[in-house]
C-alpha cells in the first residue's frame, strides 16, 4: 500500500477550502493518515521545493507558500501517489480534468490549491520532511 505527500496550499486554506478538498481525496479512496496545519516560512518552502530554485517562479511561489497557513497530510491507498495526482489535475487549472480539484478550486498555475508528491522516492523524502513515524497512523 502506497504513501504520498499532499499539501494543501494557502490559496485554498485562505478561502475555507480544507474540508471540500479532503472530501475529493476520501472520496477517491485515499485515507488521511497524518495531518497538520502549519504556517511554513519562507526558508521552509524553499527547502520542500529546492527542485525548482532555477525556475523563473521559484521566488514568487515559496512567497506564496508562506503568505498564508497550509495542511499537509499523508494519504495513503494502492497507487496513491498516481491516484492522488488524478484528483489534483494537471498543474494549470486551465487545463486540469473536469471535477478534479484544481478544475474546481484553483486559482491559476502558481495557486493552484494542492500539491502532490511525483514519485515513490519524492514521496518517502517529502513525507519525512514534515513527518515523524510517529505521527503516521495507518
Ligand atoms: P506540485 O504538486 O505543487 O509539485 O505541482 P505539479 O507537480 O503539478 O507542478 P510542478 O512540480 O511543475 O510545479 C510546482 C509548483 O510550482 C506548481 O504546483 C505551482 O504552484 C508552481 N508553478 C509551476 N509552474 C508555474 C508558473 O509558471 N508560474 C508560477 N507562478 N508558479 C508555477
Ligand atoms: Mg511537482
Amino acid at each position: 500500500i502506497e504513501r504520498t505527500l499532499s499539501i494543501i496550499k494557502p490559496d485554498a486554506t485562505k478561502r475555507n477550502l480544507t474540508g471540500k478538498i479532503i472530501a475529493k481525496f476520501e472520496e477517491a479512496g485515499l485515507r488521511v493518515i497524518a495531518q497538520k496545519r502549519i504556517h511554513l516560512t519562507k526558508a521552509q518552502a524553499g527547502t520542500f521545493y529546492v527542485v525548482h530554485k532555477e525556475r523563473p517562479f521559484y521566488d514568487e511561489l515559496c512567497e506564496f507558500m508562506a503568505s498564508e497557513p497550509v495542511v499537509v497530510q499523508v494519504l495513503e491507498g494502492e497507487g496513491a501517489i498516481s491516484k492522488n495526482r488524478e484528483v489534483m489535475g494537471a498543474t494549470n487549472p486551465a487545463d486540469a480534468a473536469e471535477g478534479t480539484v484544481r478544475a474546481e478550486f484553483a486559482e491559476s498555475v502558481g495557486e493552484n490549491s494542492v500539491h502532490g508528491s511525483d514519485a515513490p522516492e519524492t514521496a518517502a523524502e517529502e513525507i519525512s520532511y514534515f513527518f515523524s513515524g510517529l505521527e503516521l497512523v495507518g
